[in-house]
Parts: structure tokens; sequence; C-alpha cells
């Protein structure tokens, strides 16, 4: 595998039952780079980046993730990879009946070369000052915002180290000026801890703010790739829709 590619896919292939959800796929990640995937609803977006982790086993095609194989791993060794690679899902939940505190805990003490209690107060605390909230250790999620929410959850993520970040929608349903914040995150926690980041998202600003590179999906496939500036201003107006009608749809809600 190539030395700055830490996530290598070749001809991914994935269905369920009759439905075709991804017909081939190939595309990579370098190293501190961040990726963004667009596409509709539907188009396997999420199927994708849950075959990075094993949580979805693809039917064909190749898989390298930091280097290993992750379509020819036992549970210990996908549980490796999981470790090094984060994954803010879609919906991003926290655990109701714990305090942040013990939210950000609790990978933590999972972890089989678990760190100490102080050490593990200490990166606790480190990593709720890094997303800003820190104030906020001893609530309850019930009492944040969807945007804090939000953070809490990458914060969790974020106390793992991982070495990749794969963020499924991470400002969908945030207001705009939310939404920023949550990209400027994602820019400053690269700079932080040298993550890599795979970033599916529909929110226009946040691919602009955050993206080196962007692939649209669709129809199975790839419609097209290239950097944000490149794609908003394709030749092909289908292409350039999914930058336009976004847009629009934000303003409105704006
Ligand atoms: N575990 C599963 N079992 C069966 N079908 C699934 C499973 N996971 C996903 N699918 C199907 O795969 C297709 C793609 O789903 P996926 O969640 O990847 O879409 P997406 O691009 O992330 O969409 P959205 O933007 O709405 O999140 C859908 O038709 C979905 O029903
Ligand atoms: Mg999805």
């Amino acid at each position: 595998m190539d030395d700055n590619l830490v996530v290598q896919a070749e001809n991914i292939k994935k269905s369920f039952g009759n439905n075709t959800v991804i017909k081939d796929i190939s595309f990579n990640l370098k190293e501190l780079e961040n990726l963004s995937i667009m596409g509709r609803s539907g188009t396997g977006k999420s199927v994708l980046i849950k075959s990075l982790v094993g949580l979805i086993i693809p039917d064909s095609g190749t898989l390298n993730v930091l280097g290993e194989n992750v379509l020819d791993m036992d549970d210990d060794e996908i549980d490796e990879v999981r470790r090094q690679v984060g994954y803010l899902f879609q919906g991003g939940a926290l655990y109701d009946s714990m305090t942040v505190e013990r939210n950000m805990k609790f990978p933590l003490r999972r972890h089989p070369n678990k760190p100490s209690e102080s050490e593990i107060a200490d990166l606790v605390d480190e990593t709720l000052e890094n997303v800003g909230l820190i104030e906020s250790k001893s609530k309850y999620p019930s009492e944040l915002s969807g945007g804090m929410k939000k953070r809490i959850a990458l914060a969790r993520t974020l106390i793992m180290r991982p070495k990749i970040m794969l963020y499924d929608e991470p400002t969908t349903g945030l207001d705009m000026i939310t939404s920023g914040e949550i990209s400027e995150l994602i820019l400053k926690m690269r700079e932080e801890y040298d993550i890599s980041s795979i970033i599916i998202t529909h929110d226009v600003s946040c691919v602009e703010l955050t993206s080196d590179r962007v692939i649209i999906l669709a129809e199975g496939g790839i419609l097209a790739e290239g950097s944000f500036d490149e794609l908003k201003n394709h030749d092909d107006k289908k292409i350039r829709a999914y930058f336009t009608m976004a847009d629009k749809k934000q303003k409105n809600e704006g």
C-alpha cells in the first residue's frame, strides 16, 4: 500500500438482497486529508464508511485501512482498527443516563490498555477543553443543545486519539452558525491530533470549509470527484446542482 494512503478501497460492491447499493466504488484517503462524500439520501454513503470499520462487509472488493486488509480480520483485529478509527455516527447518540464526564470516560475504561483513572481524568478535561465544553462536564445530555451534544459526541470519539475520523453528517439538524462551529472544530482537530477524515455531508458550507477533496456518489458509483471549486463550477449542471440546491435550502432555513 502507498505510504501516504490511510484508506484504499478498490472495486467495492454491496447489495442487500435485491437492493444493489454499491455497484463499484474505488477511492482512497490520504494522510491528513479531509475528504467529503456527498450524494442523495440512500446512495450508500453510510454503508461505505461502515465497511471501513467492519460494521458492514462488502460482497467484493479490497479494502485497506491504515495498511491492514480489513476484509480479512478476526474480531480482535477489527477491534484494533476501531480503536484507531473514530466514528461520529449519524445521530451521534450519547448515553442519556450518564453525565458528560461519564460518557467521555466510557470508551477509555473499556480499552484493553486502559489508562489510569487520573490519566483518564486528564484526557477528559483536555478533550473537553478542546471542544470548548469543559463547563458542561457534570451535565446530562438532556441539558445540552443539539450542537453541544454533537461536540460532546465528537470529544468522546477524539478521546481515543484516532488516526482517522469518520464523520457521518456532523452538522445535520444544526443551525448555520452552530454548523460552522462544528466545521471549524473538524479543522482544528486535524491540526491538534493529525487526523485524516472522511466527512459525509449535505452541508455545502461544511464541504467548502473543511474539505480538500470531494466525492459525489450516485447510482452505486462515483458521479464526480474533485476539489470543492472544481465540482461547484463543473460543466455538468447535474454536478453543480449538488451545490446550488443545497445552497438554496440553507438560505431558506437561515
Ligand atoms: N443493514 C442494512 N440492511 C439492509 N439494507 C441496508 C442496511 N444498511 C443500509 N441499507 C440500505 O442501503 C441503502 C443505502 O443506505 P445508506 O444508509 O448508506 O444511505 P445514505 O447514503 O447514508 O443515506 P442518508 O443520506 O439518508 O443517510 C439504503 O437503501 C438502505 O436501506
Ligand atoms: Mg447515511
